[in-house]
């Protein structure tokens, strides 16, 4: 909400890319980015694509079979879970005067980033922001009633319990978790 929101100036009817939407920041992304009136375009891998559009997504792009900075595409607003492209690569992919926002990446693309973000406004409309995030007592209450009143829901693929965190950690790390993991610490089996 804050990437989206504060630091991307979400608009309705933009056109909005989340890079990573399969996992435990981008599923909600995708909800509030289409709650808000976007059109979304969502970038995982192969396995979460179909859960992408079931939560919304407009379009979704596999990223081990397609480069969004390269298939000619512009966006208002990227917000970037992972953080593995270039700045001149997301430049490529932004309008002419849309906001890329970090979320998270390799250190060393966010130290770039940074560097990089007061030079590229300087010559031109677009750009570049990292999100560090800031709880929020009001913004944890809008939270609440979007989901009370089931406009934007956790998407939970799998639950464990305690003694399977290990396990939970490595079905994370292997790439095959949509959306979020729970480990259930009052559950019987722990
Ligand atoms: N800035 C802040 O304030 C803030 C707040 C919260 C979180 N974060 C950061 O955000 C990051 C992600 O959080 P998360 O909980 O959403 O992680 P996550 O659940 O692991 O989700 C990341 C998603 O990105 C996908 N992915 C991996 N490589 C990709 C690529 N090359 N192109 C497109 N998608 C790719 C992953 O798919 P696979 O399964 O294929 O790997 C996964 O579905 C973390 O680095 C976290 O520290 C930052």
């Amino acid at each position: 909400m804050q990437g989206l929101r504060d630091k991307g100036h979400l608009q309705q009817g933009q056109q909005v890319l989340i890079n990573g939407a399969g996992g435990g920041v981008g599923t909600f992304a995708i909800q509030y980015a289409k709650l808000h009136g976007a059109e979304v375009t969502g970038v995982d891998n192969a396995g979460k694509l179909e859960m992408l559009q079931a939560i919304g997504a407009d379009y979704v792009l596999d990223y081990t079979q397609e480069n969004f900075t390269k298939n000619g595409k512009k966006y208002d607003l990227i917000l970037d879970v992972v953080g593995n492209r270039s700045i001149i690569a997301l430049k490529r992919a932004l309008k002419y005067n849309g906001t890329y926002v970090m979320i998270g990446g390799p250190t060393p693309h966010i130290l770039l980033n940074l560097l990089c973000s007061p030079f590229i406004s300087l010559f031109e409309k677009k750009k570049v922001t990292i999100l560090i995030h800031k709880p929020n007592h009001n913004d944890q209450l809008l939270w609440k009633e979007y989901a009370e009143a089931g406009k934007i829901l956790p998407v939970i693929d799998r639950e464990y319990p305690l003694s399977e965190a290990a396990q939970a950690v490595r079905d994370i790390g292997e790439g095959s978790v949509k959306g979020k993991t729970v480990v259930n610490m009052m559950s019987k089996e722990n």
